[in-house]
Formats: C-alpha cells, structure tokens, sequence
C-alpha cells in the first residue's frame, strides 16, 4: 500500500493553541513536585526500584522530580537477612547513596510484615525464640542504617480489613498482641533519630480498620510506647478516593503523631482514556489537598516513578496507569493536578534543571481490525524548548496513512515528526501533541516505537 502523509493544519485548532500559549502564566511558582512540596514544609517521595537507577529517564525524573525515596523492595527481610542472622544491604546501600548524593530522605520499608518474609522466619513457633529474632533483624537492620534514614514503616499491615481485626501472621500467632509495640521499642533503640511510623493501607478514609489502627496509637501514645507516625499507604481506585481522607488524617494528627500518605497510587480499567485520566487528575488533586490541609501531615510518598513499573497490573489483572508519568515518561494530567494542589505551576518555574528537554507519550485513540489511531504528546521539561522531534518506528506490514499536526518524513519504517509550525516552541512543563493513523491489512496492530529529542 502506498504511504499518504499528511499534515493538516485546522484553523480552529489554531486559535485553541494561540488561547492556550496566552492563557500560560508568566509565574514564579515552583515547577517540580518537589520544589512545590518544599515550598509547603513536606516531602514528596517515590518509590524506586534499584534494578531501574541505571536507566537515564528513570533517573532524570526520579531526580527532577522527588526529594523524598523509599526502596520498593530491597530493604525488606526476605532481602535483608534471608538466612537467620545473616545480613545483606548491597540493593539498599545502593538506594541510600543514591538518595544522599540527590539530597532526598529515606524512609526505610519496612522492618516486621507477613509479607516477602523468609520461610525461616515461618516456622518459629516459640514466642521467645520470634521476640529474640524479631528484634535481632530491627537491631541489625534499623543498625545499619542508623542515622542515614528520616523514617521507618516497623510494622506493616498488621490488621485485616472488614473487621479491623489483627491479622493471622507468625508474628501474631506466635507472640500476640505485644509484637507491634516490641518492635517499635526495638526500633527506637536501634536508631533514635529516625521516626517511627506503623504503615497499612485502606485505612486512608474512617472505617473498622482504621478506626483499629486509631485505638492502637492512641493506646501506644497513652502509655509511651514509641511511635512517632502513621502511613496511609493511599492504593487508591479511580473515582473512590474517601470523602472523608483530610478528617481521617486529621484524626491521627490530633492524636499527637506525624501523617505520611505512603504509597499513593490511583489504578483504573486499562487502557487509560481522556475521561479516566481526568477523573484520576481529579482524585490525586484531592488526596494532595487533604494532606496540604492538615498541618502534620508531613509527606506523600507514590508507588513509583512511572506506570511502565507499577505493581498494580502484576496483582490487578486489566488494571494499571496508577502513577504520576506514563510508560515513556510523559506527565499524565494527575501530575499537573498534584503540582497545582501543591501550590506549583505545570506551565511556571525553572524546574530545577533539565532545561530544553522533551519527554513523549503515546496513546492509541482507536482501534479496528486492521488499523489504529495514536497520538503522540511532547512535554517540555523544566526549560523552553524552541522545537522537538519525535520518531515513530512502525512494525512490520503498518503504514501511517495520514498525520496531523505535525510535519512526517518517512525512512523505511521510521518515520521522522517535527512541529507543524504553530506547534514548536514549548514554555516549560508544556505540551503539544499530533495524531495518525496506521493501516495495517496483516492485522499487525501494535503500537509503534517512539523516541523525541530537541530540537
Ligand atoms: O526479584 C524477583 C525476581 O528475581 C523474579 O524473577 C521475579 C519473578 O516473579 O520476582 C521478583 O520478585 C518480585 C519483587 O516484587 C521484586 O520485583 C516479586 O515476585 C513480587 O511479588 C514483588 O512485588 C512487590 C510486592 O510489594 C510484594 O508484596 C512489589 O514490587 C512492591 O511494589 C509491593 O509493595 C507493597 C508494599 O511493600 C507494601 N504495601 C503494598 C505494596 C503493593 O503490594
């Protein structure tokens, strides 16, 4: 099939990008996460993943954007001390250099949970013998940091949802109640400058679970035993974000401890859409509104840097796009809504660095049988950008058959897009996008290669 390339230009799409470039603010206001939660006295984190530090757009936003790390993994016991009293922190060390050399805090995750737990750990049955190893590992682990963390999660997930009973693990079954508060004691000891946060997750809004974690801190406060914060983890749905988040933060501040929102993430049904991107826009604006609201709430932490990485579709089948950047790093529109509650301006601000870069994301807009529709959005980093280029590498047997909003030169199956015209020049935090359509009579229907660059 003959390749047709072409570039239309509409009028009316004109007057919205002039409406839109006059609408841009020439402001002050921060232009990262960080710089804007700076601004507010807080934190704001990620989660990341040692194994992903050597991948320059992981690290670049990792380091542009947060000012706050918690290991994803590599500082939980199965990873620590996998055979008894035997210790290992090579990923973690890694982590904290890194954060230290970017000047981000660490909160360290997490030292007593069921989970990723080694089976030696399972088959202790005597309460002695679990309070003796409990103890030795936050000795030894919260040890070896002492000093280099800002926060710990001790104790992870203790209680069940529904009910906001315990939860049936080893630790429960084999030393009971006292297991929560012995290792906060052990925490204290082993590293006193670091806060010590219990950590658990649908306890965001006021139900039976978190009502049962408010009756413990009030009880540990009541009788000195050391806890200095509470994290709501925050794995959120699209459009269920609890109406009643800031009171429940509140609640705990009033109690006389820190709040940190832990994990955020928001899922939805994949593929993303304009709609759900917008509703999940929505809900991130809230939850970072409710912590900006209440004093003591002191950080919000995502669970990780970009969707291409996420948990969520590993555990949720046909569930994903629960984070801040895209798959290439593009930032979703839930990124411009947690910046503005933060006090910042997607379109404002020096960035902190990055000046003249673009990022890209792409997003199939329609399917059939044997085409598709995808569009392309460029996002100028911290800095102006006076043009970009994208490339699209094709798959076998696809032709793009018509593109908009964008000037296509075509090299066997690359095909080369620069601006239209209009759309070229990018204030930071910016964007402008084109659109195509591929015909692909295989039926070859994946998506496309894409990389951009400046100019
Ligand atoms: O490292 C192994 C790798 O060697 C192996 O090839 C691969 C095969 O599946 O597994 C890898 O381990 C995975 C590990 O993440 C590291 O990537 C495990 O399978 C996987 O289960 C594990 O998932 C982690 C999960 O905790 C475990 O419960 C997620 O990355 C992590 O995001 C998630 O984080 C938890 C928080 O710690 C606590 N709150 C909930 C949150 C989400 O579940």
């Amino acid at each position: 099939m003959r390749r047709a390339l072409i570039a239309v230009l509409g009028a009316a799409t004109l007057f919205l990008a002039m409406l839109v470039a006059a609408a841009l603010p020439a402001s002050a206001a921060p232009g990262t996460l960080k710089e804007a939660a700076a601004a507010k006295g807080i934190v704001f984190g990620t989660a990341a993943a040692q194994n992903h530090l050597g991948e320059a757009a992981y690290t670049e936003t990792l380091n542009r954007e947060f000012n706050q790390l918690t290991p994803e993994n590599e500082m939980k016991w199965e990873t620590t001390e996998p055979s008894r009293n035997s210790f290992g922190y090579g990923a973690a060390d890694q982590h904290v250099g890194h954060a230290r050399s970017q000047g981000m805090a660490v909160r360290g995750h997490t030292l007593v949970w069921h989970s990723q737990l080694p089976g030696w750990v399972e088959d202790i049955s005597s309460r002695t013998e679990l309070l003796d190893v409990m103890r030795n590992h936050i000795s030894n682990v919260a040890g070896h940091f002492r000093g280099d963390l800002e926060y710990w999660d001790v104790v992870n997930e203790a209680f069940l949802d529904g009910s906001g009973a315990r939860r049936d693990t080893v630790f429960q079954r084999v030393i009971g109640d006292d297991y929560i508060e012995e290792a906060f004691r052990a925490a204290r000891a082993a590293d006193p400058g670091a806060e010590l946060c219990y950590n658990d997750y649908n306890i965001d809004g006021r139900n039976a679970k978190s009502d049962a974690v408010y009756a413990m801190v009030q009880d540990f406060k009541r009788r000195g035993v050391p806890i200095d914060c509470v994290g709501l983890q925050a794995h959120l749905i699209v459009g269920s974000v609890p109406g009643d988040i800031q009171a429940n933060i509140q609640r705990f501040a009033d109690l006389g401890v820190k709040v940190y929102i832990t994990e955020l993430d928001i899922r939805m049904q994949t593929p993303p859409d304009s709609a759900k991107l917008a509703q999940q826009a929505d809900d991130y604006r809230a939850v970072t509104s409710a912590c900006v609201a209440v004093a003591a709430c002191k950080g919000i932490t995502v669970w990780g840097v970009t969707d291409k990485y996420s948990w969520v579709p590993d555990v949720f089948e046909g569930e994903g796009a629960a984070l801040l950047f895209d798959d290439d790093y593009g930032k979703k529109p839930a990124y411009d809504a947690t910046l503005e509650a933060l006090g910042g301006d997607p379109g404002g601000g020096d960035g902190g660095g990055g000046d003249g870069s673009v990022t890209c994301a792409y997003t199939r807009t329609a399917q059939w049988g044997t085409g598709f529709n995808g569009r392309v959005t460029i996002t100028a980093g911290g800095g102006s950008v006076s043009s970009w280029t994208a490339v699209l590498t094709m798959n076998s047997g696809q032709d793009v058959a018509a593109l908009w909003n964008g000037r296509p030169t075509e090299n066997g199956s690359t095909v080369t897009v620069k601006p239209a015209g209009w759309n070229s020049s990018l204030a930071p935090g910016a964007s402008a996008s084109f659109g195509f359509t591929v015909n692909a009579p295989d039926g070859n229907v994946s998506d496309p290669g894409l990389a951009c660059d400046t100019p």
